[in-house]
């Protein structure tokens, strides 16, 4: 028999919801147009539905959460200019070097406290646009929740205080919130206090809310047009693509938003439960639903992962951290389980 796999590497692993399936089936060709000239219905109506609880102007449908990244950097900048991306973002370490090879931009590292960009000391990171031979800062990037920071949220509180920095600065100020959903649900705040503040935002349907496919980028009306235009360049120009925007209406409804609260809820209950079960570390009762575990120096992280995966237990490792990520597919069994085998195989080493 098949071993059952508990996979916690990441929330893109999710599968479609019942009601996404239920919706697939009745879908009919009414629903569906050619989406370059702006004539699926299906695509339409997630793009109003999207731009409408950011209350932003306008969205675009984006294949994924780096190519909406990327559009944001080229509508909104210009060759030669630098930016500014926190040290351990996604923008700066995993898109392929896409803001230097394809949008011709210089990044420039930012140092925050675990994920949150401190104000003064982004303002020494600006260049001076008088000076001959410095580039001029054109725009800040976050990442809100920040991934490599076990899904740390930024408050809308901080988010005001950047956006003072970004106007006297002339900054363009994006968000990466791949996962901006968790984070209002942990801060239990409105979406719009995290929106209000930005000048374009990209959330992913794929992640958490276990859509198979898509990003959403909303901002200015006359922003989401530039990008539009980018993402035909970049090849993303897709024609009856409602057949992945239906699976984002549902997503987008609020019990299946609020449901990501239970992710939150297993993720907590997994730390709690290895600081209770072992001595080897304690972990930080994390934000939202990732996981971080710090092993000590010259723990056997290979050794590890192989029992993990023996035992059907699916994670990242990077150095001595394993990231566990809760989701859709993930239950308390599932974490109960899990944090026994962890402690189990501690017991070994
Ligand atoms: C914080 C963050 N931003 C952006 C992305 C990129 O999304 P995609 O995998 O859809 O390109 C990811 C993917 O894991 C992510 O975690």
């Amino acid at each position: 028999m098949k071993k059952a796999i508990i996979d916690l590497r990441s929330d893109t692993v999710t599968k479609p919801s019942p009601q996404m399936w239920e919706m697939i089936k009745t879908m009919t060709n009414d629903q569906l147009g050619d989406d370059v000239y702006q004539e699926d219905p299906t695509v339409n109506a997630l793009e109003e539905k999207s731009a409408k609880i950011f209350e932003k102007e306008a969205a675009l449908l984006c294949t994924s959460g780096t190519q909406a990244n990327l559009l944001s950097l080229l509508a909104q900048t210009t060759p030669g200019d630098e930016v500014l991306f926190e040290t351990r973002s996604h923008m700066a370490l995993y898109e392929v070097g896409s803001a230097s090879r394809i949008a011709g931009l210089s990044p420039w590292l930012y140092q925050s406290n675990h994920g949150i960009p401190d104000v003064e000391a982004l303002k020494k990171l600006i260049r001076d646009r008088e000076d001959i031979h410095q580039p001029p800062t054109t725009l800040i990037a976050i990442e809100n929740t920040h991934n490599w920071y076990g899904g740390k949220t930024i408050t809308p509180e901080t988010l005001k205080l950047l956006r003072e920095f970004s106007d006297a600065h002339f900054l363009k100020f994006h968000m990466d919130g791949a996962r901006i959903f968790n984070a209002a649900l942990a801060l239990n705040r409105p979406i719009t206090d995290f929106s209000q503040y930005i000048d374009s935002l990209m959330f992913c349907f794929s992640k958490g809310l276990s859509c198979p496919i898509g990003s959403m980028l909303v901002g200015s009306r006359k922003f989401i047009s530039k990008a539009r235009k980018f993402r035909k360049m970049l090849g993303g120009g897709m024609r009856q693509a409602g057949i992945i925007a239906i699976f984002g209406l549902v997503a987008l409804e609020k019990p299946w938003i609020d449901r990501l609260k239970e992710d939150h809820t297993n993720a907590q209950l997994l730390a709690r439960l290895l600081n209770e079960q072992q001595d080897l570390f304690q972990v930080e009762i994390p934000d939202t639903n990732i996981l971080l575990v710090n092993f000590p120096r010259k723990t056997p992280m290979s050794q590890i992962m192989n029992q993990l995966a023996e035992n059907g237990v699916l994670a990242l490792n990077i150095d001595n951290q394993i990231r566990f990520v809760t989701h859709y597919g993930i239950n308390s069994e599932d974490v109960i389980k899990v944090s026994h085998i962890i402690s189990d195989i501690i017991q070994t080493l």
